[in-house]
């Protein structure tokens, strides 16, 4: 069976990167403690300023060493790795169909994608077939952007099979379905509707689940979706965001006349607070939003976005779980996830402002982040099997804190890659 040879090859896979992995921290570790002896020279304090010296190829290494791990540990296909709770060892699974499905598949993806390993084809594919049914349900919620593009989505760009297309064109239209054209963007939770009293509501993490419309009016799909995703992004730009470009989590529509009611919070600490996933939404949001129509007012939303965001972070770039959480007595868990989200969509970002200073600005502290995040503060290496530690899933629901979970994983690897292109001059 092709999972049981997938793990025979990964075995050797997993020596070799392993070693490989071995030999780059050893140079690490001589280049850091020579970075270490000029600082102490020269009276130079440290700081989370990015070195030159972070190996993209090591992180890589090391997400393919825990990848493994996981693989193996699998009782079965049907087992898609979601959370590690604090202090356990032993993932969590998601539900198909889930709003977090998606991400182990894209993993796998983009550890294919890293590798060209087959080990990584094999255990993607496998995976994303138990997702395709999900394509052609009818949407419940805003989420299937974010179940399908991770796993789907890369599943087609990396193979080019036509099966793959057509379940996305399926979703997308599906996904369209919650447009209401009288508010102007997508119905993100028909379960709150009675349940909160939000009529129509609209999340800023719904602002990421506009890529599958783009993607299937660009590829041969109905052209009116590319309509919709546009009028989102205008509606979410006007009254999602407060004056200091923090945004809320929710916005709340009237159905009939389409007026904004308000914008409360739902993950965060306090409506008027500062939640640090959705902002990481926003700026990755409106990035892609500018990638896909180059229309600047986009590309000027994403860039306050990144500043309201970047103004406010802890000396280590990794943000507690809400930027207006108390730091007494203790202090608030941090998001991994929120950090690995901003730092993939800043080095896209990078590439698309002018400003020379302000370009590199922002993938400058992208790599910090990424260096971060690859350090023992964050790495789960001696803990657990994921990539990181230290995310937070649902405060207000007590659920997932100071967790690992997959979609920091995916995010961090997606990071990688993208800094990667950027290092060879893509
Ligand atoms: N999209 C849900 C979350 O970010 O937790």
């Amino acid at each position: 069976r092709d999972d049981v040879e997938s793990r025979g090859l990964g075995d050797v896979y997993k020596r070799q990167t392993c070693y490989l992995l071995i030999m780059q921290k050893h140079f690490r570790l001589r280049n850091a403690l020579f970075a270490g002896l000029l600082l102490a020279a020269f009276g130079c304090s440290s700081h989370t300023h990015p070195t030159t010296d972070f190996n993209v190829d090591s992180a890589i290494a090391y997400c393919s060493c825990q990848a493994i791990k996981t693989l193996e540990t699998l009782p079965d296909v049907d087992s898609i790795p979601n959370t590690i709770d604090k202090g356990q060892k032993k993932w969590q699974y998601a539900h198909v169909g889930s709003w977090t499905s998606g991400f182990w598949p894209g993993t796998l993806w983009y550890l294919y994608e890293a590798t060209q390993d087959t080990v990584w084809l094999h255990a993607a594919e496998n995976v994303t077939r138990i997702l395709l049914p999900e394509a052609y349900r009818k949407a419940r919620s805003h989420d299937s952007g974010f179940i399908m593009m991770p796993s789907v989505g890369n599943a087609y760009r990396l193979t080019g099979d036509t099966m793959y297309a057509q379940a996305l064109h399926h979703a997308a239209d599906s996904l369209a379905e919650l447009y209401n054209p009288k508010v102007g963007t997508i119905l993100s939770w028909p379960g709150m509707v009675k349940k909160m009293n939000w009529p129509h509501n609209t999340i800023i993490d719904n602002m990421m689940n506009l890529e599958l419309l783009f993607w299937s009016a660009k590829n041969g799909g109905n052209k009116w979706l590319y309509d919709v995703a546009v009028k989102h992004a205008e509606t979410t730009m006007k009254y999602h965001f407060r004056t200091d470009h923090s945004c809320y989590h929710v916005a709340v529509y009237d159905t009939l006349d389409g007026h904004f009611i308000k914008g409360v919070t739902h993950q965060g600490l306090a409506d008027s607070t500062m939640w640090a996933r959705g902002q990481a939404w926003a700026i990755y949001g409106y990035t892609m939003v500018y990638r896909e129509t180059r229309d600047v007012r986009f590309l000027e939303v994403a860039c306050q976005s990144a500043d309201a965001y970047l103004r406010r972070l802890p000396e280590d770039m990794v943000p507690y779980w809400d930027f207006d959480a108390p730091m007494s007595p203790l202090l608030p868990p941090k998001d991994a996830s929120a950090a690995a989200v901003t730092a993939s969509a800043l080095i896209e970002l990078s590439g698309y402002v002018n400003d020379e200073i302000k370009s590199r600005h922002y993938l400058d502290a992208a790599i910090a982040m990424l260096e971060n995040l690859s350090s023992s503060a964050y790495q789960s290496g001696t803990v657990n099997t994921a990539f990181l530690l230290h995310s937070v899933g649902h405060m207000p629901r007590g659920r997932e804190i100071d967790a690992s979970i997959m979609y920091a994983d995916y995010y961090y690897i997606e990071a990688l890659l993208r800094l990667r292109t950027v290092n060879k001059g893509g």
